[in-house]
């Protein structure tokens, strides 16, 4: 590929002999200019070539490859579950991105008075306008992703799509299932209510009784052997701000690997 380009000029006069519809022309015009300052055209071929070269690599479908037209349709729901974790995935994000406007991840508090995390936590149901709503939606497309990402796990694992060549797609699912389980967990903690008080409580003492790495993990995870502002901190951070990036990005490979590999036959 050459980064010389033909002289602009000849386009514009290449440009005004055609017959174009205005949008037609607006479309070309566009392009053009674009692709003379960041060789879109090269990147667009590029993609282009790519995306032919992996669908080469698609097996047919089951129905095709059997000829068994609809006599399967009524297991069709269950293949749409991964899909619908990430339905669950994204609203998730998108409200849970427009609460952490209005929440502040502090413990202390006044004598007798609530934290300053359940007092932004009360100002986001009692004051905000649609805020009870999008707490709601938040929390509901939470556990819908838990049980999602489960039900999934499920499927794939009785339509036996978890053997060669998927192992590292399951292995990679293992790891989502964790992260959805821990990314609910820490999100239960951030109100600081006396709910999720006792739920840090018994988080704790589970991980303080793990053989050997239990206090190190305690130390990583809740910044100490007792609960503290260190711990919602660390809930706060990892909730929006590690997990989203990693989940994010083990979501696109999980896919990837399911777009280049194709969906599994029943066993
Ligand atoms: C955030 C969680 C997850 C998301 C968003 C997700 C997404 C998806 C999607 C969209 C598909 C395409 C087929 C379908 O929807 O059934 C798929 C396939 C697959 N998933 Fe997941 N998944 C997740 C968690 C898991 C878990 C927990 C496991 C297992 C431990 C797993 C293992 C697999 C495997 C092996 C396939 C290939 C299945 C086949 O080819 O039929 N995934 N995933």
């Amino acid at each position: 590929m050459s980064l010389d380009r033909p002289d602009p000029h000849d386009h514009r006069e290449w440009l005004r002999t055609r017959e174009l519809t205005l949008l037609e022309r607006a479309y070309l015009t566009a392009l053009i200019w674009l692709d003379r300052r960041l060789r879109v055209v090269d990147y667009l071929e590029f993609v282009e070539t790519l995306y032919y070269k992996v669908n080469m690599q698609l097996p047919k479908s089951h129905t095709e490859q059997y000829n068994l037209d609809n006599k399967f349709w009524y297991w069709y729901p269950l293949y749409t579950l991964g899909s619908f974790s990430v339905v669950a995935y994204v609203v998730a994000a998108v409200t849970g991105a427009l609460l952490g406007f209005y929440y502040a991840p502090a413990a202390a508090s006044a004598s007798g008075q609530p934290t300053v995390a359940y007092d932004s936590v009360l100002l986001v149901m009692g004051q905000l306008n649609l805020g009870y709503f999008l707490r709601s939606v938040h929390r509901w497309a939470a556990q819908v992703m838990v049980a999602a990402v489960f039900l999934h796990m499920l499927r794939v694992y009785f339509t036996g799509a978890y053997k060669e060549p998927r192992e590292l797609n399951w292995l990679i699912g293992v790891v989502l299932v964790s992260l959805t389980l821990w990314f609910g967990y820490s999100g239960y903690l951030l109100p600081w209510s006396q709910l999720s008080y006792w739920a840090g409580q018994i988080g704790i003492e589970l991980f303080l009784s793990v053989p050997l790495v239990g206090e190190w993990l305690a130390q990583l995870l809740f910044g100490g052997f007792s609960l503290s502002q260190a711990t919602l901190v660390r809930m706060y951070i990892m909730h929006v701000f590690v997990m989203p990036f990693v989940t994010t990005a083990l979501i696109a490979i999980h896919i990837g690997i399911v777009w280049m590999q194709g969906i599994a036959e029943p066993h």
